[in-house]
């Protein structure tokens, strides 16, 4: 049984419908939080099993012996060791035959305050002594161009990545990854390190945009205390908007960037382009 944790969630979604092209439906489990989300995969004949990252209590007997385990990350920043080592544990305890987690671009050397979390989570894979995949993902696409239109209205993308490049791909082309790791064979124990194929400073981000639109939209880069402060009177959280200046501050540095073109050899094609994915974005209403 292939059996996915964060089911319910965007990655998770695109994981579900890569497996089921590839395996029966009664090979594949999802986990849910509230099964209520997990609904329209029970209807079409996928166990849905019930635990949550945040309650040990209940993991038990929601892993078998000789699952195939993904392990999608928490999305709740700050909690994630304690969630997960709860979710390894479980898979420890049923003797799995492979746990795959998402973690982030080189985890191990990356100085980004949220690879410290996925570190932590990778060391407890490692100490469990289960067979493993680490799939270290880039930042997302879609973090850029599902932003795209307010930036277009803005006029300006301020940031303090300086000109760091940075790798991201789409969700869809991760997805392909893991189902690739989780039907496949001889990924025992492999670390990758998945990006896009082909990286952008935030310069050349916004002059794409600037050509795809028609309009002009610049990059203003900021110190990374004034980024934070701009973040924080848009409206967002002072812990959030300093989590993302920390973030392109790890862009400056390449901790996002990656040129091994892992994730296009995974998925046996060429990552999606951020020109394919804005022109995307663009057309929709
Ligand atoms: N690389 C990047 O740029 C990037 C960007 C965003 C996120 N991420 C990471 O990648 C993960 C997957 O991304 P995504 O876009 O699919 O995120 P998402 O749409 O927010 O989905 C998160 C999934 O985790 C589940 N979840 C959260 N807290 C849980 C808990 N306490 N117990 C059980 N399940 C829980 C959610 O369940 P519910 O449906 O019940 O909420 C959902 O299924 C995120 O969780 C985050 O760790 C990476």
């Amino acid at each position: 049984m292939i059996v996915v944790t964060g089911a319910t969630g965007r990655l998770g979604r695109f994981v579900i419908e890569g497996l089921l092209k590839k395996v029966p439906v009664n090979q594949v489990a999802v986990v849910a939080r509230n099964p209520d989300k997990a609904g329209d995969w029970a209807a079409r004949g996928i166990q849905v099993r019930q635990a949550d990252y945040g309650h040990p209590d209940t993991w038990d007997g929601v892993f078998s012996q000789g699952d195939t385990v993904l392990l999608i990350s928490s999305s709740e920043v700050g909690q994630r060791r304690k969630q997960h080592r709860t979710v390894v544990d479980a898979a420890k305890r049923a003797g799995v035959k492979l746990l795959a987690y998402t973690s982030i671009l080189h985890a191990d050397t990356s100085r980004m305050l949220l690879a410290g979390e996925h570190l932590d989570t990778e060391k407890a894979i490692r100490a469990s002594g289960l067979p493993f995949v680490l799939l270290r993902h880039s930042w997302y696409l879609e973090n850029y161009t599902e932003a795209a239109k307010r930036t277009l209205a803005q006029g300006v993308l301020r940031g303090c990545a300086k000109d760091g490049r940075v790798a991201p791909a789409t969700r869809q082309d991760y997805a392909d990854a893991a189902v690739a790791v989780l039907t496949g064979t001889g990924h025992e124990d492999q670390v990758y390190e998945l990006a896009g194929d082909t990286g952008f400073t935030l310069a050349e981000y916004t002059a794409e945009l600037s050509r795809q639109s028609g309009r002009t939209v610049t990059y203003q880069d900021l110190p990374p205390a004034d980024f934070a402060a701009a973040l924080q009177q848009a409206g967002l959280p002072k812990g959030y908007a300093d989590v993302l200046a920390n973030s392109d501050e790890g862009i400056a540095r390449g901790d996002l960037n990656d040129t091994s073109r892992t994730l296009s050899r995974l998925i046996g094609r060429p990552t999606k382009t951020l020109a394919e994915e804005l022109s995307a974005m663009l057309k929709q209403a």
